[in-house]
């Protein structure tokens, strides 16, 4: 069996489980961001994401890291990790964010991929004035705008007549020079979440949640047809907390959500800005977790031995991909790289620019 790839989640909000940490300033500059993900390719990390949010989506007094420009920033500064940026169908024109797409792909030589995910954040559509349909809808609009994406990076002359789109015999020059087109993942649980990634979809980004549960989800989509495409891949959301014993994580863990009950009037008034419909949302109000998308309820939180043999057992139902959260981000990283990652099989790094992509 192929090794599993481990990603990173940059800060682009700042921290993932507690805005008040005493070990850890909330920082979302791109500076740290910068520093954080040339950090995660020298220690043998394969990818980052990175989310998009127009406003921090806790407070808007806060800062928030633009994800295109500086994707395309890091693409110019890293040579082998894969780039994962975020993109909102809402906020883009598809042909737009095609050419840029196909430009990250460029100036990285073949390892950007964009996350498709459908917003829950009402509020920052509503703000800027930006049409904010129900969830349903957001997906046939998502569904229609990725159709013609896909198209477009791959170098098709594109004319489409649709219910969002019209577009005449548009092809985008230069082509991607390394494979068919950059890839696609989609973040997103409901049922036309599902639909889409069987449809357009490289790999499918699952919230953090115990292993029975991501069995389920994936069972299900890899269920569905693909047409021409290959199988359906997977990628487990997951904030880790690793230490020598399993009762020094938990004790971890506890700091961590007594410091995030601090943060109770954040989260509060980020609530008040979600579209109650969206599917994962419900699915994190399960579980008392620390980190975003799931956290801790992946329940990556135990001895270095516990991590890793739980890593495991994700992979063999399926997961091919960990995009991970940490905190403080770049200690934990660090302990995780050097701690968890050889426990599941060391590899040397690559020494060619792409050959960290699969
Ligand atoms: C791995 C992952 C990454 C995500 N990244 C973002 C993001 O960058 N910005 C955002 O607004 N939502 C993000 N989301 C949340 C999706 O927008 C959300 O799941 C969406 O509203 C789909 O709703 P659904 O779960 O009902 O299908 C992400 C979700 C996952 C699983």
């Amino acid at each position: 069996m192929t090794l599993p790839r481990f990603g990173v989640w940059a800060p682009v909000h700042g921290s993932r489980a507690a805005h008040h940490d005493p070990d850890e300033p909330d920082d979302a500059s791109w500076a740290r961001n910068r520093a954080l993900v040339l950090e995660a390719e020298a220690l043998g990390f394969d990818a980052v994401l990175v989310a998009q949010h127009t406003v921090n989506p806790y407070d808007d007094a806060r800062d928030q890291l633009e994800t295109w420009t500086a994707t395309a920033a890091l693409a110019a500064l890293t040579r082998r990790i894969e780039l994962i940026a975020a993109i909102k169908p809402g906020l883009f024109h598809p042909v737009v964010l095609a050419k840029m797409a196909l430009q990250i792909e460029h100036i990285s030589e073949g390892r950007f991929a964009l996350n498709l995910v459908n917003a829950w954040n009402a509020t920052e559509f509503e703000a800027a004035g930006l049409p904010f349909p129900e969830h349903d809808a957001r997906y046939a609009y998502g569904a229609e705008w990725i159709g013609l994406v896909s198209r477009l990076m791959r170098g098709e002359r594109v004319s489409h007549e649709g219910r969002h789109f019209r577009v005449s015999g548009l092809q985008l020059r230069p082509a991607d020079p390394w494979r068919a087109r950059p890839r696609i993942y989609l973040g997103g649980e409901s049922e036309p979440a599902r639909a889409l990634v069987a449809a357009e979809g490289d790999v499918w980004f699952i919230n953090g949640q115990p292993l029975d549960a991501v069995r389920g989800l994936i069972a299900d989509a890899a269920a569905r047809p693909r047409g021409d495409l290959p199988p359906l891949r997977f990628g487990l959301s997951a904030f880790v907390i690793a230490r020598e014993t399993d009762e020094e994580a938990e004790a971890e863990h506890a700091r961590l959500l007594a410091l995030a009950d601090g943060d109770a009037g954040l989260r509060a008034a980020s609530r008040t800005r979600v579209d109650p419909a969206v599917v994962m949302i419900r699915t994190m109000a399960q579980a008392r977790a620390v980190g975003t998308n799931g956290g801790t309820a992946a329940g990556l939180v135990g001895s270095y031995a516990t991590v890793a043999a739980r890593l495991a057992a994700f992979h063999a139902a399926g997961v091919v991909l960990f995009m991970l959260q940490f905190q403080p981000f770049e200690a934990e990283m660090r302990r995780c790289a050097e701690r968890v990652r050889p426990l599941l099989g060391a590899r040397t790094l690559p020494s060619s620019a792409a050959s960290g992509i699969v």
